[in-house]
């Protein structure tokens, strides 16, 4: 056989089952690389209570210091905008088409856990640095961000649909620092906040990807959820005043004791929100009295209550409930309760057609999956409001999040971020 005439026949044999229509095999992201930075990461902000990189700390400044060398690395040349948003961006080959935008953050809860956030954060820049590697161009710029300050309301998502109401720039963030000087810290501009903000019609989609936080994908024994959907969530800062005075020497049936009010209500709010089916949550997490001594009858306490659910009706009620309790409680006790809103994210549901991208995606990969709901926040509920959203979870072992034992394995995460490189391949073919 000619050796010209040996070569064709033995390239088109190579090249046949790709061709006889069978579906080219799916990209995969460097997932050793992905599980070594989130295994360097967890130094950062380790404290023997847990994950400490609480937005504007010291070491939240770190994480994003190590989360911009991922980005340059990756070749994405960062910027931090004026809401103090990382981003980083390749450039599509058709000009003019919108950004198709993923991305998470790096700030945590007090004393949580490393998986929170940056598995979404570190999935995005690897797999625009996969994308960068095999030289594959997408029709659309692909954009990855990382939010600032998503634990304490999402804030950075939503100073960029320009949601965060002026006023809660001097709020106290959890690190002590106003929203406002936390702007400056990340490297943000409160004065250029405006060009920080995204109208709809500026991106293509947004696609995040998340540990799932709960432990519905364990217990069924799945490897991906499809999310559905994301829950409304209200946060109230609510101070009890009562009547310090000496705990020994005060009559019992003489007291305006503000804790006492304050422990009634937190019963009293639990049983309200378990009085009908649903997944409705209420939580009381951070309790604050003072004098806080011993020998005094507490006359303040500032408390905070969590709020969720799918549907926005049911957030209004129970609010409304939660202050009728309140009102109960203070006459019967001789205290009085104040209701300061922290927090207010509406729910959001994900777009069928991304939705659609992600099964698709996991199914290329032979992944097993579930559509579901999120019961934890996201900024993908902040870009909802002007993109179409969906989101990838993955396992969280023992659906424990927020706590320094959060902990997803690293074929899980590497799972979800070729999930999320194909349905980025997939969006950049349905999309216009
Ligand atoms: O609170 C939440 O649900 C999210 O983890 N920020
Ligand atoms: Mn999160
Ligand atoms: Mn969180």
């Amino acid at each position: 056989m000619k050796r010209r005439s040996f070569l064709v026949s033995t390239t088109a044999a190579l090249a046949l089952p790709l061709l006889r229509g069978t579906q080219a095999a799916p990209l995969r992201v460097n997932g050793n690389r992905l599980n070594g930075w989130l295994a360097r990461f967890d130094a950062i902000g380790r404290t023997p209570g847990g994950i400490n990189r609480v937005a504007y700390s010291p070491a939240d400044l770190e994480g994003r210091t190590f989360t911009l060398d991922l980005f340059r690395v990756a070749g994405l040349d960062p910027v931090i905008d004026p809401a103090g948003n990382i981003r980083g961006r390749l450039p599509g080959t058709a000009g003019s088409l919108p950004p198709i935008l993923i991305g998470s953050h790096v700030d945590s809860v007090t004393d949580g856990g490393n998986y929170d956030g940056p598995v979404g954060s570190f999935g995005a820049i690897e797999v625009a640095r996969t994308l960068r590697d095999r030289n594959v161009r997408l029709r659309h710029p692909l954009e990855v961000v990382v939010w600032q300050n998503e634990e304490g309301g999402t804030i950075g998502s939503k100073l960029a649909i320009g949601a965060l109401p002026a006023a809660d720039l001097d709020k106290t963030a959890r690190s002590g620092k106003t929203i406002r000087e936390g702007i400056a810290l990340v490297g943000g501009d409160v004065a250029r906040l405006g060009e920080a903000v995204r109208q709809k019609g500026d991106l293509a989609c947004y696609i995040e990807l998340h540990i799932e936080q709960g432990g519905r994908l364990e217990q069924a024994g799945l490897q991906i959820g499809v999310v559905e959907g994301i829950v409304g969530l209200r946060w109230f800062e609510i101070t009890v005043t009562g009547f310090a005075n000496h705990a020994g020497t005060t009559p019992m049936d003489q007291r305006q004791d503000a804790m006492l009010a304050a422990a009634k209500f937190t019963v009293a709010i639990n049983e309200a929100i378990r009085s009908e089916p649903g997944r409705q949550v209420a939580t009381v997490g951070r309790v604050v009295p003072s004098p806080n001594t011993t020998n005094v009858i507490p006359g303040q306490v500032v408390l905070t209550v969590d709020l969720r659910d799918l549907a926005p009706e049911k957030l209004a009620r129970f609010s409304a409930r939660f202050e009728a309790i309140a009102g109960e409680i203070g006459q019967a006790t001789g205290t009085t309760f104040r209701f300061a809103p922290l927090v207010h994210s509406e729910p959001a549901l994900a777009d069928p057609r991304v939705m659609g991208w992600i099964d698709g995606a996991a199914a290329s990969l032979g992944l097993t999956r579930q559509r579901m709901p999120s019961g934890a926040g996201h900024d993908a509920q902040e870009i909802a409001r002007i993109a179409p959203m969906g989101m990838i979870f993955v396992p969280s072992v023992g659906g424990i999040s927020h706590s320094p034992k959060e902990f997803s394995k690293p074929e899980d995460i590497t799972n979800g971020a070729n999930v999320l490189l194909n349905a980025v391949l997939a969006a950049d073919r349905g999309l216009s």
